[in-house]
């Protein structure tokens, strides 16, 4: 009898799980809050990723991270959390930056004849977070003028920083920000990139010199564009809220935070995302929720100080 119970018991398990994994990604019917992607993607002006099932999605996720090691067996690049298949996934998605990176021979595999014949699943999920704040760092700069620096935090392999100042003037500057081991191997790849043009900065985000590395990668502009792409899903709570504290507290006149990341909020309420940011000092200007980790998308400015207009 128990022996049965148990049988009954593991088969409703699996079938519930299986029925899970049948779901299509990114279409939440039980969510009211949660905008389905093709939604988030027509917000944004992209292509809508293929809502297939999740074990789909799942099975290309591990297929190519499974893959990686073998990719990068003589550069010897690793995937810190999972900064290294975001590369490639960028890659996919267009992004020539990314594409510059890769190793010479295997990139052919996302080279662009060949780009269009994979299915749009995680690298165009990818595109709708990168394009977002392509266009919300773009919308930030226009704001003001050139004595700006554009900082990636948790740049891993991106380069929108380099690419944000690209074209603008002298004092226009561009930092990316990771830890110790990451700026290492991006420092090693950038042979592969024409004229890299970020000065990359290596700190733990999550430790102690955080406001030091800040106001380096600043360099004595007026103002900062601080990126945060997939960075905070790896923070705890308390880290995430010690570097909005930083970024805060950042030494120029302006600050501006755009996002695609996890926030500590339940769910996506956008009032709930408002106040966090109000608690840290900042206005939430813009926010757009996606499904997925990095599941808050959005643009923050610090509240203007005593004695600024
Ligand atoms: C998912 S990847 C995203 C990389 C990049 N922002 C992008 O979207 O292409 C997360 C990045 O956060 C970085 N990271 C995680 N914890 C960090 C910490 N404590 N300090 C600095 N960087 C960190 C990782 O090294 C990694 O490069």
């Amino acid at each position: 009898m128990l022996k049965r119970m148990t049988l009954l018991v593991a088969l409703a398990r699996e079938t519930s799980s299986l029925n899970g994994a049948w779901r299509r990604r990114g279409v939440y019917r039980d969510r009211s809050d949660m905008p389905p992607l093709d939604a988030v993607a027509a917000a944004v002006g992209a292509a809508a990723p293929w809502a297939a099932p999740k074990w789909v999605w799942a099975f290309c996720w591990r297929a190519h991270a499974r893959l990686l090691p073998a990719l990068h067996a003589r550069d010897g690049l690793t995937n810190t959390c999972v900064n290294l298949q975001v590369l490639w996934l960028k890659a996919l998605a267009g992004d020539d930056a990314a594409y510059a990176l890769l190793p010479r021979g295997f990139r052919l595999l996302v080279a662009p004849p060949l780009r269009r014949f994979y299915p749009r699943l995680h690298h165009q999920n990818i595109k709708l977070r990168a394009k977002f704040l392509d266009d919300a760092v773009r919308d930030e700069l226009r704001r003001g003028d050139d004595d700006v620096a554009v900082v990636a935090l948790g740049a891993g392999f991106d380069g929108r920083a380099a690419r944000a100042v690209e074209d603008r003037g002298p004092r226009a500057r561009a930092a990316d920000v990771d830890l110790p081991e990451v700026i290492a191997q991006k420092r090693s790849v950038l042979g592969r990139a024409d004229g890299y043009g970020a000065e990359l900065i290596a700190c733990d985000l999550a430790g102690a010199g955080v406001e030091a590395a800040l106001a380096r990668a600043i360099g004595n502009r007026t103002r900062v564009v601080f990126v945060v792409e997939a960075l905070l899903i790896y923070l705890d709570a308390a880290a995430a809220e010690r570097l909005l504290d930083a970024c805060r507290g950042a030494p120029c006149a302006a600050v501006s935070l755009c996002f695609a990341d996890r926030l500590a909020i339940d769910g996506v309420d956008e009032a709930a995302a408002a106040r966090l940011f109000a608690d840290r000092g900042f206005d939430l200007v813009r926010y757009l929720p996606k499904p997925g980790l990095a599941r808050h998308m959005g643009v923050a400015r610090r509240r203007p100080r005593r004695g600024e207009s």
